[in-house]
């Protein structure tokens, strides 16, 4: 599921995007050889690089939007969609296979309304697959942010994500407490 975002909003030689301005066209001359550091400054303030960006670097550089999608889309350090706050991976290796993690990734993703590689809505998670954590004894296994998470069956793993979500949105309440 696709996160909502705001319109970016450009104004010269600057573009805010959610909240974030990003003054491209004042830190950097718009020539070519501008256009990686660029993706990387886009990227550091916004947390990842959607079209807008694309198209905003693209007009700043010269250079075609096609090469600068071929650029992002070709380095693994860039992103084109945004993460979540918290990360879910779901382990496809033999051992975690056999033992189901395939109802289990089939679980989480109908729980949280999203494919591998998609981030909720309200960017709080991020699921993800891999092929081997080599804690193959554990087996099925899920990584929630750091934590391994071993002999998981659907009903902890959703346990799981439904305190980091409770948690969540107690954030908030503590937050505008303590102002
Ligand atoms: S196969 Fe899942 S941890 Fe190795």
């Amino acid at each position: 599921m696709e996160p909502s975002r705001r319109p970016a909003v450009s104004n010269g030689n600057s573009l805010e995007f959610e909240g974030q301005k990003l003054a491209l066209g004042e830190e950097f001359v718009g020539e070519p050889h501008d256009l990686i550091p660029m993706l990387q400054k886009a990227q550091k303030t916004v947390g990842y690089l959607p079209e807008e960006i694309l198209r905003e670097i693209a007009r700043l550089t010269g250079v075609s939007l096609a090469k600068v999608y071929g650029v992002a889309t070709f380095y693994s350090q860039f992103r084109l969609q945004p993460i979540g706050q918290h990360s879910v991976r779901v382990c496809r290796g033999t051992a975690c296979h056999v033992r189901g993690s395939n109802r289990i990734l089939k679980d989480i993703q109908s729980h949280l309304h999203v494919t591998d590689g998609e981030t909720t809505e309200d960017r709080l998670f991020t699921l993800e697959t891999v092929a081997c954590f080599g804690s193959c004894a554990l087996a099925p296994v899920v990584v929630v942010d750091d934590s391994v998470c071993g002999r998981m069956n659907t009903m902890k793993i959703r346990t799981m994500l439904d305190d980091v979500r409770a948690q969540a949105d107690e954030a908030p309440e503590e937050e505008s407490d303590a102002q």
